[in-house]
């Protein structure tokens, strides 16, 4: 559970850093934010579940940023016996195997054109939710071990998201010069990156 809990706050954190480097995408938000507040916030100023599920670019965005800043390997499994796939190759009993998600990520078949972009509108032309995912459906793993909390964690990270994009600007400070990501798959050159070094964010309250 505490692992559980350590990766929504990765996600969270994830999703602040793309968001800081991203002004014109922090005003989409926010856009968005301010027609629901017009829409529903003056009797009660309460977001609600119905409120949440009305944030669509937030929902995508959210999509997004965990597409382009994954784990390193998902869904890890140790082989509790030798097992030939259909290629040919053998897995080992006590070999461990697990899903490059970095390369599933930048699939075209799953994510459209420029899979290395991070163009969040790229959910809503497929068709996806955070909830409800198809080709993208290793998100939250796959069978009986799927995560359990995802509605949870969903609903969690759009509330997080939606107060602060309504109550502060979020700035990155290297927004002038370097952009801060590590590139953490040496393999690949290509610009698909995800975030682990320090980051220092800017929170200015709005109004
Ligand atoms: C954005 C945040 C999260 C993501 C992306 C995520 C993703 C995943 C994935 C991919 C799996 C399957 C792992 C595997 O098959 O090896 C999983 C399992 C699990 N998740 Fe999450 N998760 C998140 C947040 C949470 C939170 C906040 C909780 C608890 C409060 C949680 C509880 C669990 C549990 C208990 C499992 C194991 C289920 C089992 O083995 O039967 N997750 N999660």
């Amino acid at each position: 559970m505490e692992l559980a809990v350590v990766i929504l706050s990765i996600k969270l954190y994830s999703a602040l850093v793309n968001l800081s480097l991203r002004p014109n995408i922090y005003e989409e938000l926010l856009a968005e934010q301010q027609m629901l507040i017009d829409k529903y916030s003056s009797a009660t100023n309460a977001i609600t579940m119905d409120v949440i599920d009305q944030m669509v670019l937030l929902d995508a965005y959210l999509k997004e940023s965990i597409r382009y800043s994954p784990t390193s390997t998902l869904m890890p499994r140790a082989c509790v016996r030798d097992i030939v796939l259909s290629n040919g190759v053998t897995i080992k009993k006590n070999q461990y195997v697990g899903v490059n998600i970095h390369a599933y990520n930048r699939t075209a078949e799953a994510y459209g054109t420029k899979p290395s972009t991070f163009d969040y509108k790229r959910h809503i032309r497929l068709g996806t939710t955070l909830l409800h995912s198809e080709a993208d459906a290793a998100i939250w793993g796959i069978g009986t071990a799927a995560c359990p909390s995802k509605l949870y964690t969903i609903y969690t990270m759009k509330l997080i998201m939606a107060l602060v994009i309504r109550n502060f600007r979020v700035k990155h400070k290297s927004l002038l010069g370097n952009h801060g990501y590590v590139n953490t798959n040496p393999l690949n050159d290509s610009i698909f990156y995800d975030i682990k070094s320090k980051h220092e964010l800017v929170f200015q309250i709005r109004n």
